[in-house]
């Protein structure tokens, strides 16, 4: 099984032995990949929507893993009835839809879990989310393919409040603290996006103007 680099950057943030629930599966790529990479030893595939799940269990039939590799027609957890699991994927979606999955799960099925996180869009409302209700971010990573930059989160739920900076909420706190050369591609990148809008804005354009501000200040920091 070939994985994007995007899902094989999730995979390696995923602990030997876990068993793991999917949630969003689509095709189920990275559950099937768990269990022959024998980073898993069971997982759970589960999709709100009947065809990528059948896709998933064509997958899942393909490399013969209908004993280790389970499908749920579930909208999130709404109807999860399983309890062994011990590690959340959830990639592969925006922030806000990943939030709604957690605001509506109950806390049985969160509490002391291990959570891969990969938002498409607007990583920095899903640190603020999970720093304000008892996640705490235990590693992070950041993977480039076709010129997009994905942000990846590792977290425990053990409801213990950890304040963030509001650079920690934007940047992540480990990519932070690891200088990640991608960190500073992705912000060079931003600056200049920002900076070739200052430039052509007619009016005075205060928030651009801080936006640069931040980006030139952070870029310092982990020089
Ligand atoms: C773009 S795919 C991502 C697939 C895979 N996780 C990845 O990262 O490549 C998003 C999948 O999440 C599913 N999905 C979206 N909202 C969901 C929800 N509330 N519960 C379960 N699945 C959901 C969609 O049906 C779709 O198959």
């Amino acid at each position: 099984m070939n994985l994007s680099l995007r899902l094989k950057a999730v995979e390696e943030l995923v602990d030997n032995n876990s068993i793991v629930i999917d949630i969003g599966c689509d095709h189920a790529y990275l559950p099937i990949s768990l269990i022959l990479n024998n980073k898993s030893i069971k997982a759970y595939a589960v999709d709100n929507k009947i065809g990528p799940l059948n896709n998933a269990l064509l997958n899942i039939n393909s490399f013969n893993l209908n004993d280790s590799v389970k499908t749920i027609l579930s909208d999130g957890f709404k109807d999860i009835n399983i309890s062994d699991y011990n590690t959340v994927t959830i990639t592969g979606m925006g922030a806000i839809n990943i939030i709604n999955i957690l605001d509506n799960a109950k806390s049985d099925q969160l509490d002391n879990k291990t959570f891969i996180f990969e938002a498409n869009r607007d990583s920095e409302i899903l640190r603020k989310y999970l720093s304000l209700n008892g996640y705490q971010i235990i590693d992070e990573g950041i993977v480039k393919e076709d010129d997009i930059y994905y942000f990846l989160i590792k977290a425990i739920k053990n409801n213990k409040m950890v304040k963030l900076s509001d650079n920690e909420i934007n940047y992540g706190p480990f990519n932070l603290i690891k200088k990640d050369i991608l960190l500073k591609e992705y912000l060079n990148k931003m600056l200049s996006i920002y900076e070739d809008a200052f430039s052509k804005a007619k009016t005075k354009n205060d928030s651009l103007r801080l936006k640069i501000k931040n980006i030139k200040e952070t870029l310092y920091e982990i020089e």
